[in-house]
């Protein structure tokens, strides 16, 4: 089987109704990034910082998988697929996808801010955290979140991955945040690179091939493509 590494962001998932960032009405025209994704703001402002992660895991609870979260899903029968996504929903999952790496945190679950090796998953009836919201060691719990200013500690495995990819495949990312926008370098050399995006996305990496299109839609084509 072919090996299929997917580099999914925010337009993933846009079609299943969550707001990417950048885009006109994206969440960081609403917010200022360094309020809420950023260590400093929680230190700041915890309310604020856990009340924005608790309205966004209602968004994602009430979310369903669109067809390009659904097709990934059934190219498993077809291809090994790996997903490597900066997206924090668990839409790839619901759809069916097994092998899903979130480079930056997960909305369902939250972490211990002093003992970081302390990460509870959430259950569908207890999706908020407050201020006074403790781990078994008594410290604050926090959005178990990558924020902007701390490190990545999915990277080492992602880029793992990537390098054994047959096939890249890039969706809806405006390739704007590192290290996650710099994966695409670690692609072998000469395998085919597809990038899927209603909008002008710069890869800076030669022969890509741009299918310009929304996620659902997009994923169909390429689809269509891997088969000639
Ligand atoms: P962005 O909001 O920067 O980019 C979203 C991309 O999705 C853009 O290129 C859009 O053109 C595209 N898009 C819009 N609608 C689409 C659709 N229907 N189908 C496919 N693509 C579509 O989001 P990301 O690149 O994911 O990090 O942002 C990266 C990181 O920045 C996020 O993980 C988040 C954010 O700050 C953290 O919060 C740590």
């Amino acid at each position: 089987m072919k090996k299929i590494v997917v580099l999914t962001g925010a337009g993933m998932s846009a079609e299943s109704g969550i707001a990417t960032f950048r885009d006109s009405g994206g969440l960081w025209n609403q917010y200022k990034i360094e309020d809420v994704a950023t260590p400093e703001g929680f230190v700041k402002n915890p309310q604020l910082v856990l009340d924005f992660y608790n309205m966004r895991r209602k968004e994602t609870l009430a979310a369903k998988p669109n067809l390009g979260h659904i097709e990934l899903a059934e190219m498993q029968n077809d291809y090994d697929i790996s997903i490597i996504t900066q997206n924090v929903d668990n839409l790839h999952e619901k759809a069916g996808s097994k092998k899903v790496l979130h480079l930056h945190g997960e909305l369902m679950k939250v972490q211990s801010t002093k003992y970081l090796d302390l990460i509870y998953e959430l259950n569908a009836d207890n999706i908020e955290i407050n201020i006074g919201d403790t781990c078994e060691r008594g410290a604050q719990l926090r959005p178990y979140i990558v924020w902007f200013g701390e490190a990545v500690p999915m990277m080492e495995n992602a880029i793992k991955t990537v390098q054994t990819a047959d096939i890249l495949v890039v969706i809806g990312t405006s390739l704007n945040v590192y290290p996650a926008a710099g994966l695409i370098n670690y692609a072998p050399s000469g395998i085919p690179v597809y990038l899927i995006d209603p909008n002008e996305v710069k890869a800076q990496r030669a022969g890509v091939i741009y299918i310009k299109k929304g996620a659902s839609e997009g994923v169909k084509e390429l689809r269509e493509l891997l088969l000639q």
